[in-house]
């Protein structure tokens, strides 16, 4: 076995947690061996994320807090959205990093660790918004038991003001439906049966052969052999079209779940934040999915405290959750971020008044959850298994609407992740269903290639 490690932790979104099953794929294909601690490793990797709160600062301080280990030979690499973001800045405040890559530049990943490993100390993938290429995806290690997942659109073109992902992914470029579809397949033959599709705004996705629509991608990807769930995130309200509806229906593997990010009830907000939509608009779309003969699970996020948002204004995005009634809200204080536009507005809502919000929609949220989750009791449903707790005894899964759904296992081994049970729901809380597995109903689907049961 070759002698080269690498250590490498992961921060952000599903995106980037995929881009580093891409980049542990290449590394692996280029000889190295994943290790599970710093002092192991002989290059230590941080794939970052740089969304909000000081995200850079963070990064800083996790290096200082292992720059002993550069003394005893090893590399350090910052790759990722912050990587993009910094640039070459990151080798001034830290020195012993030796490699800086931002994602667009990972299909040249191979040549950059090559580069590293001929002693160049100052190696920089940085590709702009130039990149018109996607990454090959070949050299994928799937390392997630149960869910497999599928960039279909790299970067972002929106550019909402609050927004640092259009500077840090680059612009927007969809694979082909084809090259999807095709994997998709090589996945179910792996064993998987759940895909989720990527992307910071799928909607956008444009065929570059000029065949299919989303909804059509969607619909082939959730036809392909043996594949059982389909998923899709991050949808954008402005881009939601209705045949995305229309194909849930149809299609009983396309999850019934919608993740349709807001992020403000107020009509204003949304001009200042260059959503390019309104309440009442992204409200049209919410009414297509109730319409719906599936009962779709929808999601959100959320910003509170965007600059100048009035008391008013933040009361309209409270009424938008009694509306909805999601069934989950990811909600965050606003902070501003380098290089978008809304780093002139001044940050005007003080911290504490941001946190007061932020406490409002998440109380109101919980009430509102703790009543659709509470629908369920008694229902039985389809759980896939992914894992296993065993101080409570407890298997751990989700539902089709992505809810979690934890039930007591009567058999000395617990199931695999990636098999199905059917369970009956038995108590509900605010974010999470328990339930019994109904017994008669043999354990359906097969477990994923080369993994252990828990
Ligand atoms: N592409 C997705 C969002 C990706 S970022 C979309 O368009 O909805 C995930 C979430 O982080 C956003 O939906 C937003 O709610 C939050 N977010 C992004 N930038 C932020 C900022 N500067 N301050 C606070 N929250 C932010
Ligand atoms: Fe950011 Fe807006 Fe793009 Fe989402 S759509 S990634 S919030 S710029
Ligand atoms: Fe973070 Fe980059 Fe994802 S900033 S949320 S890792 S796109």
């Amino acid at each position: 076995m070759s002698g080269k490690s690498f250590y490498l932790e992961t921060f952000g979104c599903q995106m980037n947690a995929h881009d580093s099953e891409k980049v542990i794929g290449t590394l692996e294909q280029q000889g190295y061996r994943q290790v599970e601690s710093e002092e192991e490793a002989d290059l230590l990797l941080y794939n970052t994320c740089s969304i909000r709160d000081k995200a850079e600062q963070k990064v800083f301080n996790r290096l200082n807090d292992y720059k002993r280990l550069a003394r005893a030979g090893k590399r350090f690499g910052v790759i990722g959205c912050v990587a993009q973001q910094e640039g070459e800045k990151i080798f001034e405040r830290a020195p012993y990093v030796s490699l800086v890559a931002g994602s667009a530049s990972y299909r040249r990943l191979p040549e950059l660790i090559e580069r590293l490993e001929a002693g160049e100390t100052r190696v920089t993938g940085l590709d702009d918004r130039q990149t018109e290429e996607t990454f090959e995806t070949e050299f994928t290690a799937r390392k997630n038991p149960y869910r497999a997942y599928i960039t279909i659109i790299e970067g972002c073109d929106k550019f909402c003001a609050y927004c640092v992902v259009p500077y840090t992914r680059g612009k927007e470029r969809s694979r082909s439906s084809e090259s999807v579809v095709e994997e998709a397949r090589r996945i179910a033959g792996m064993g998987y049966t759940e895909i989720q599709l990527l992307g910071q705004n799928v909607n956008s996705y444009r065929d570059p052969i000029g065949k299919k629509s989303f909804a059509e991608l969607l619909t082939a990807v959730a036809e392909v052999d043996g594949i059982r769930r389909v998923r899709f995130t991050t949808s954008h309200p402005r881009d939601f079209t209705r045949d995305i509806v229309e194909a849930i229906d149809a299609v009983p593997t396309l999850c019934d779940h919608v993740h349709l990010p807001v992020q403000s009830g107020s009509t204003r907000v949304l001009r200042q934040m260059a959503r390019e939509y309104s309440r009442e608009w992204y409200l049209e779309r919410i009414a297509w999915m109730k319409a719906a003969k599936r009962r779709i699970s929808i999601s959100t996020d959320l910003i509170v405290g965007f600059p100048g948002e009035t008391t008013a204004e933040f009361e309209e995005t409270v009424t938008l959750l009694d509306e909805v009634q999601y069934d989950a809200v990811f909600a965050f204080k606003y902070s501003s971020r380098p290089n978008t536009p809304s780093l002139v507005m001044i940050d005007s809502i003080p911290e504490a008044e941001k946190s007061k919000r932020l406490q409002i929609l998440l109380d109101r949220q919980r009430e509102i959850q703790r009543l659709n989750y509470e629908n369920h009791l008694g229902e039985k449903m389809e759980v896939m298994v992914e894992g296993y707790n065993p101080a409570r005894e407890q298997v751990i899964g989700r539902s089709s609407q992505n809810k979690p759904v934890n039930f007591s296992w009567p058999h000395p081994i617990a199931p695999a992740p990636g098999s199905y049970q059917w369970v009956r729901v038995t108590r509900a809380f605010p974010n999470s269903l328990v339930g019994e597995a109904v017994t008669g109903e043999a354990l359906t689907g097969q477990a994923t290639a080369g993994m252990a049961a828990v």
